[in-house]
């Protein structure tokens, strides 16, 4: 397999036996070490020499579609982008025949893109064109410019194409072929005027397109531009059409005259101009966990666009919230005003009354009922600062550990899994380690919505480097649809066919028998326990046949490596837990830990979802998951933070709704979540939450769980304070303020120390990196973390020793146990709580969607995202909908033991037969008024998954939820890439220069 892959945000073209060691080279006249195997243009570019490259990326490898590279070896031309060096090779970038060569090339670039820089919203001083032009001191152009006969394409809300303005580079296309692999954009080579096309011919707004807008970010001029860089970036860019036409017309008229050499230098003062209100501040994503990070250019409080490219996780990739859900920041909804209750009606206030009060009830409340009648939750969305303040919030200055976060609702399972047989509850290794797998098995994860950057590298792997890929989920999503076998088996059974394969795997000699003597404790008795998991018992329970669940199981055992990732479709059932701890049971017993391209990735939802738990806002935990029954541990934290700690553990989210309603529970702090529509059984925890005492919720919004609340706190979203977020990764990363709180709005931090003054505590955190310093010092698990180790791009992923040395793999010595043994953990089946039975007869399953997150709060806040996907809505197989008489857009009653939605259907084979999928993303219809209480026992994470309803037809007939422009009905065109031999082959074609050998070309 070859190992091409983008690394810490560089790609790495390079396979291990090449690694080492180095070669000579000669560059005009001058030796260097090069990597054996790299590409020249890397080698040129590292020791500083100035070559032209419009079309290369170090992220997306050789296009080889614009010859501005081209060097001497030999006598002969070649594309140093392409050009694999070699030990004794001698090149020159500055011979004539290849400065010729590279100006014809050029040249034939600027006869597809005007300049008219000074007016160009992208003239900031990094476009490629631009400074190409000004590289080669071009004076003249020999080819003129000519349109091309097509429309500008405004038809995305996000961005634009201008096809007069595209230099055919193919950066786009192979970004979205072979980095996103969204597979929509091609160039027509055969066209006697090719362009960029989407989906073979689409408008871009009715194409397969995600927009996540990897395309725009990598085009090397303003062909492709986000709309909100156009008119905004430039002194001059917002002048009407005409205007800037006249301006263009005069700039034209002058250059044969003046050359562009005088033309270039106005731009560049322009463009210097801009540098004196155009901010880049690098912040880190906050919608899901994989932790993509970027620069946010800001002029005032205007977002001109995201910029990714160094960020460890993601390089130049995004999803459409990262590059583009950013509106809701500056919506004109935010919270600016603390509020408090009076009646049924909320007054403003001011933020001295609204504390004072809070402090007064908490105060009264704990004098009259004891520290445990209150609770604390915190948000997976706030920084780790702020989830470490607020269980110090709880423990050391109102005494409970009645402290919890929302990866209760998801990761509590994993995490317990993979606590059980390898002792860390975090992701095995990176994003770049799932790359190196040879085999991939997502469980209940619909990857390329849910987590869209690491499913990328998932895509890429699988489509360019023979990665091959299992898919097992209930619904046919894209990575289903990609997958080489696609597992369908009947909801909530995952425990028991992949304890079948194990057990298979066992008893036929293909398990890693000398990892399990090494590295494995408890063979023998879950041995014992894996006997009724026979091939048939699996096939009977989960509809799989034999056969398929054979080659499986032999697909693991071939493998070079396996990396399983799992998300909600595993945690959210009864034997979520279980089910986690299978799949790490799976991978011990095949040896696939402690190296590269193996292990287990729970794929973290939020944010900082992982940072949350991190950070101790867990009823049993202290930070870094030091219990807080443990003597030891409590007396550090008491040293450290001068108070007495309670001892017992904390109620947990589910446990507090349950406390509520027994009138134990008096009162609820709750940060950033929308519990009352994320939380199952929605219906029974709003009425928990009207029986609170005392209820403050703290949001950037007026959420539907605000309605509940005596005070609502005005808090500030990430771009607008600095802290740390940790990502599935385990990666932790810094984000800097990119705007100052939105007058009237506090960042979560200084509200927490706020209310902990005034309840008596003596905090004194001018900044974020104090609380951060702080915690490494009570937390082995983060000891060498401060901000300076984490400053820029820098990042560290946990355990950090003190030294700062952190750990990418994370078991690459020992597992985390006493013997440095992992255990397997024997497992029963008791099937799922809730099933289908002849009044609910329809399996109800929930989740994710691409655009929005988690209930839309944020999202549904973006305009673009709006427009594409305005409405929730539930997916109904072909079938039944022939069967109920229902089409898309037919309004439906779903009724469950727990509660009922009005929503519309859209008929999608993504479901099968009688299984029913609802998005997660509503206020008004939300999925959890159907889903139950139950819960997985280990951790109390509710079975939201094991849902049966009953649907009823209701009389109206409305649009289709989905509107045509949403990406889900367009047409992907894949190809192998840019396919630039197309290009070489068109009649008019010929390679600048003399005569072409290509050396070594990989
Ligand atoms: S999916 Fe759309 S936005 Fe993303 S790279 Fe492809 S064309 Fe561009
Ligand atoms: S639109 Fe695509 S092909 Fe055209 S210049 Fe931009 S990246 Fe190159
Ligand atoms: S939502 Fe997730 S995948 Fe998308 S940009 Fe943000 S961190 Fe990256
Ligand atoms: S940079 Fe080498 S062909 Fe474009």
């Amino acid at each position: 397999m070859q190992t091409s892959t983008i690394v810490n945000g560089k790609r790495n073209n390079m396979s291990p036996a090449e690694k080492s060691p180095e070669v000579g080279v000669v560059i005009d006249s001058s030796s260097h070490a090069a990597r054996p195997g790299e590409w020249l243009v890397d080698l040129i570019n590292r020791v500083g020499l100035q070559l032209p490259q419009v079309c290369y990326h170090p992220q997306l490898g050789p296009v080889q579609t614009c010859d501005t590279c081209l060097v001497e070896i030999d006598g002969q031309l070649v594309r140093a982008c392409a050009t694999a060096v070699s030990e004794g090779m001698s090149v020159s970038t500055v011979s004539p025949k290849a400065h010729a060569a590279r100006q014809e090339a050029f040249d034939r670039i600027l006869s597809n893109h005007m300049l008219y820089c000074t007016v160009c919203d992208n003239n900031n001083g990094n476009c490629t064109v631009h400074n190409t032009t000004k590289l080669l001191a071009i004076e003249h152009q020999q080819i003129p410019f000519q349109t091309k006969p097509y429309e500008v394409d405004n038809t995305n809300p996000f961005y634009r194409y201008d096809p007069d303005q595209c230099v055919l580079c193919g950066r786009c296309v192979e970004a979205c072929q072979n980095v996103e692999v969204n597979e929509t954009l091609s160039i027509n080579w055969d066209d006697p005027h090719p362009r960029v096309l989407w989906d073979g011919g689409s408008t871009i707004g009715e194409s397969s397109c995600v927009s996540c807008g990897h395309c725009v970010t990598v085009c090397p001029c303003n062909a492709l531009m986000e709309k909100s860089m156009l008119g905004h970036a430039g002194f001059l860019t917002g002048i009407s059409k005409r205007a800037l036409n006249s301006m263009i017309d005069v700039v034209k008229g002058v250059e044969p005259e003046t050359g562009y050499g005088s033309i270039l230098r106005v731009s560049e003062i322009e463009s210097a101009m801009r540098e004196s209100r155009i901010r880049r501040t690098k912040t880190v994503c906050t919608y899901c966990g994989v932790g993509c990070s970027f620069n946010i250019w800001t002029k005032d409080r205007h977002i001109l666009k995201v910029e990714p490219s160094d960020g460890p996780a993601n390089g130049i990739s995004t999803c459409v919230k990262g590059k583009f859900g950013w509106d809701y920041v500056n919506a004109p909804d935010r919270l600016t005003k603390p509020l408090i209750r009076e009646g049924d009606e909320f007054r403003e206030a001011s933020w001295d009354e609204a504390l004072d009060l809070v402090v007064r009830r908490f105060t009264e409340i704990k004098a009259q009922h004891g520290p445990d009648s209150l609770a604390f939750i915190s948000s997976s969305k706030c920084t780790n600062e702020e989830s470490y303040l607020m269980q110090k919030l709880a423990r050391a200055v109102v005494g409970t550990n009645n402290i919890d976060n929302c990866s209760r609702y998801c990761q509590a399972p994993a995490t317990m899994g993979l606590f059980r047989t390898v002792g860390y509850g975090g992701d095995s290794g990176s994003i770049h380690d799932i790359e190196n797998a040879g085999l991939v098995l997502i469980v209940g994860s619909n990857t390329a919505e849910s987590h869209p950057v690491l499913a990328t590298r998932v895509k890429r792997a699988h489509k360019l480097h023979g990665q091959k890929l299992i898919v097992a989920d209930l619904r046919e999503h894209e990575m289903a649809r990609r997958a080489d076998v696609f597992l369908h088996p009947k909801p909530g059974t995952d425990l028991v066919w992949l304890s079948a394969i194990t057990r298979y795997l066992l008893e036929n000699g293909l398990a890693h028998d000398d990892f399990l003597r090494q590295w494995v404790n408890g063979l023998e008795e879950y041995k014992k326990r894996l006997e009724p998991f026979t091939m048939e018992f699996a096939s009977q329970t989960c509809g799989l046949p034999v056969e398929t669940l054979e080659k499986v199981a032999h697909m693991i055992a071939e493998a070079s490596g396996v990396c399983v990732l799992w998300a909600m479709g595993v945690t959210q059932h009864s034997q979520g837990s279980d089910t986690s701890t299978a799949i790490s049971n799976l991978l011990l017993v095949t040896g696939n830990y402690m190296r590269t391209g193996t292990g287990a990735y729970p794929l973290r939802g939020h944010n900082n979802v992982q940072g949350a738990s991190d950070s101790g806002a867990m009823p049993n935990n202290l930070p870094g998951y030091q219990s807080v029954d443990n003597p030891e541990v409590r007396a550090r934290f008491e040293a450290a933070w001068k108070v007495n700690l309670p001892s017992t553990k904390g109620l947990d989210n589910h446990e507090m709704v349950d406390a509520i309603h027994q009138g134990k529970l008096k009162s609820l702090y709750l940060i950033g979540e929308e519990m009352a529509v994320v939380d199952s059984n929605a219906n029974h925890v709003s009425a928990a939450f009207s029986k609170l005492d005392f209820f403050v919720v703290q949001d950037i919004f007026f959420s539907a769980t605000c309605r509940f609340a005596d005070v609502v706190l005005p808090a500030s979203p990430s771009l607008e304070k600095d802290g740390t977020f940790t990502s599935t990764e385990r990666r932790i990363q810094r984000l800097y303020q990119v705007f100052e709180p939105l007058p009237g709005s506090r960042p979560d931090w200084k509200i927490t120390q706020d209310i902990a003054n005034r309840l008596g505590a003596n905090w004194n955190y001018g900044h974020p990196s104090k609380i951060m310093s702080e915690m490494a010092s009570v937390t082995p698990m983060v000891a060498g973390v401060n901000y300076e180790r984490l400053e820029g791009y820098q990042s560290l992923q946990w355990p950090v020793a003190a030294d700062g040395s952190d750990q990418p793999l994370l078991y690459t010595k020992e597992f985390n146990f006493p013997d440095g043994k992992a255990r397997l953990f024997p497992l029963s089946w008791s099937g799922p709580v809730e099933k289908p039975n002849a009044q609910f007869d329809l399996h109800l399953n929930n989740g994710r969607l691409l655009e929005h997150f988690h209930e839309g709060n944020m999202t549904y806040r973006v305009k673009g995202i709006h427009e594409k996907t305005p409405d929730t809505f539930v997916e109904i197989s072909p079938e039944l909908a022939r069967e109920r008489g229902v089409q898309s857009g037919t309004w439906l009653l779903l009724i469950s033991r727990y509660g009922q939605v009005r929503v519309r259907a859209l008929v999608t084979d993504r479901v099968s037969g009688r299984e029913l999928y609802m998005p997660m993303n509503s206020t008004e219809s939300p999925v959890n008024r159907l889903t139950s209480s139950h819960t997985d026992p280990a951790t109390h994470t509710p079975a939201y998954k094991e849902t049966s309803v009953h649907m009823e037809i209701l009389p109206e007939i409305g649009e289709s939820p989905l509107p045509r422009a949403n990406p889900r009905f367009g047409h992907p065109t894949p190809q192998s890439g840019v396919e630039v031999e197309r290009k070489w082959k068109r009649s008019d074609y010929r390679l600048p220069g003399s005569q072409f050998v290509q050396i070594r070309q990989k």
